[in-house]
């Protein structure tokens, strides 16, 4: 660990997993380079302090609670953060400053938290940016109102094979699905990330050159903010758990258990939600496609029953002697085991990169906002992963984990997700782009005066 350097810094993640993880990554990687870390977080979804015992807690006492919560509506529950955390974050930011602890060098703030930049503004404290996006996924998110007014948006259905020259190689389905009856709140909450991106003292990326570089080339000539991309975030220390609900370890043992390569691991993240009949088609396409499988059936994912008993016998069977299902696994550890030879994801930007760092080819069911474009690079640009198309039908899920599991087909995927994982392991070793981003990170941090 490098030496203490007497600078603190103050992080603020939005209170979502997706959000959280990458958040606390970066807080233990520039603890690792001598910074002290106060997180400041909301009540909802607090941070479990006994995995980080080396950062300091404090809640900003917004008092919002989880019956509140519903992700259901994002925008709603950003314009809620909004309205009840701005002047209790602002007093918290303000006591942190004036302690005696180490100084506040630096606020990081997730970037969908418009309201952080007048208040550090009028705190007198300098401000940087996580957007846990990818980069692609952030330009096309910055560009929405322009897709809107050149009639891309909203999407009809007419149109969604149309090409969107703006942002090759996406289609009109690729592009971001933010349900939404209030376009404007959505433009003011985009806009709002905009501006305190651009006008911040810089944008820390969790993604990699060799992964995005065009995107990211266009993001710095586009803005002239500085741009750290210094993932994958998750690889670059020790990994301790920002898990909000509690990783059920009994599928390591199971995994132990299987033939190398053979499982398929099933999860869509941590907002995503399928309906009934969905829940029971994927059921019946792992029953058909004879491979076993881990999946995360997260409490509150089915909108209807997701009691099992209801699920096909020839799935019950199935599941008695090949499957496995847990509420919430410990991700990393799953796509890093040996028996682990295909993921199918809802392709949230973390779990991308997970993936990607381990070579585990994807199988592609992207639900909502940024997932949709990822999905695209992954099966597409990247070509680590298939597209699962129109729709959850239990004969095209057994054809896609067979294709990416047995099949000669899906030998050149597994080839090409090796690669991946061999960049993004070495991008983080000294002399690669991500070690020496965060390098250049933790150097610009410390020029800031105190
Ligand atoms: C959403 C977006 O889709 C994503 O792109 C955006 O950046 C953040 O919000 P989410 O649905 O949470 O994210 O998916 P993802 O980004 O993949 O994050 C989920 C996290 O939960 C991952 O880090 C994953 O490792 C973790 N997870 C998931 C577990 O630890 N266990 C599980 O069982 C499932």
């Amino acid at each position: 660990m490098n030496q203490r350097n007497n600078r603190r810094l103050v992080l603020f993640p939005l209170p979502l997993q997706g959000h959280i993880n990458p958040m606390l990554q970066l807080a233990q990687i520039l603890h690792d380079r001598g910074f002290s870390i106060t997180i400041l977080h909301t009540d909802l979804n607090s941070p479990d302090p006994s995995s980080h015992p080396h950062f300091a807690f404090r809640s900003i006492g917004d008092g919002l609670g989880q019956s509140e919560a519903s992700t259901s509506d994002i925008l709603r529950l950003i314009t809620l953060l909004d309205a009840r955390c701005a002047a209790p974050f602002e007093e918290r930011l303000r006591e942190e400053m004036s302690s005696r602890d180490a100084p506040v060098t630096c606020l990081i703030a997730d970037a969908l938290f418009g309201f952080a930049r007048d208040v550090a503004e009028r705190a007198g404290v300098r401000r940087m940016v996580l957007r846990t996006v990818g980069a692609t996924a952030l330009r096309v998110i910055a560009g929405l109102r322009l897709l809107r007014e050149r009639g891309y948006l909203p999407i009809e259905e007419s149109r969604l094979e149309d090409p969107v020259p703006e942002f090759p190689p996406l289609r009109v389905k690729d592009l971001p699905r933010i349900k939404t009856r209030e376009p404007e709140l959505l433009d003011r909450i985009l806009n709002d990330m905009i501006e305190g991106i651009k006008d911040s003292s810089g944008l820390i990326l969790n993604t990699f050159e060799d992964l995005e570089q065009p995107a990211l080339s266009l993001l710095r000539q586009e803005d002239p903010i500085a741009v750290f991309a210094i993932g994958p975030l998750h690889k670059c220390g020790p990994s301790s758990s920002g898990s909000l609900l509690a990783e059920d370890r009994s599928c390591i043992s199971w995994l132990d258990k299987q033939a190398p390569n053979s499982v398929v691991y099933v999860s869509f993240g941590s907002i995503a939600s399928v309906n009934e009949s969905e829940f029971s088609e994927i059921a019946l396409g792992l029953a058909d496609s004879q491979q076993p499988f881990l999946w995360v059936v997260r409490p509150g994912s089915v909108s209807g029953s997701e009691l099992l008993e209801n699920l096909p016998g020839c799935f019950l069977e199935a599941l008695q002697e090949r499957g496995k299902i847990v509420k919430w696994a410990p991700q990393h550890e799953v796509l890093a085991h040996r028996a682990v030879g295909a993921f199918w994801t809802h392709n949230g930007w973390n779990s991308i990169l997970e993936s990607i760092s381990e070579g585990v080819p994807m199988i592609c069911t992207p639900c909502f906002a940024d997932q949709n474009a990822n999905a695209r690079f992954v099966s597409d640009v990247w070509r680590v992963g298939v597209h699962l198309n129109n729709g959850l039908e239990r004969r095209k899920i057994a054809e896609a984990i067979r294709k990416l599991l047995v099949e000669k087909e899906g030998e050149e995927v597994r080839e090409r997700a090796a690669q991946f994982k061999e960049k993004a392991n070495s991008c983080l070793m000294q002399g690669g782009s991500s070690f020496q981003s965060l390098d250049a990170l933790a150097n610009h941090i410390l020029s800031f005066e105190l």
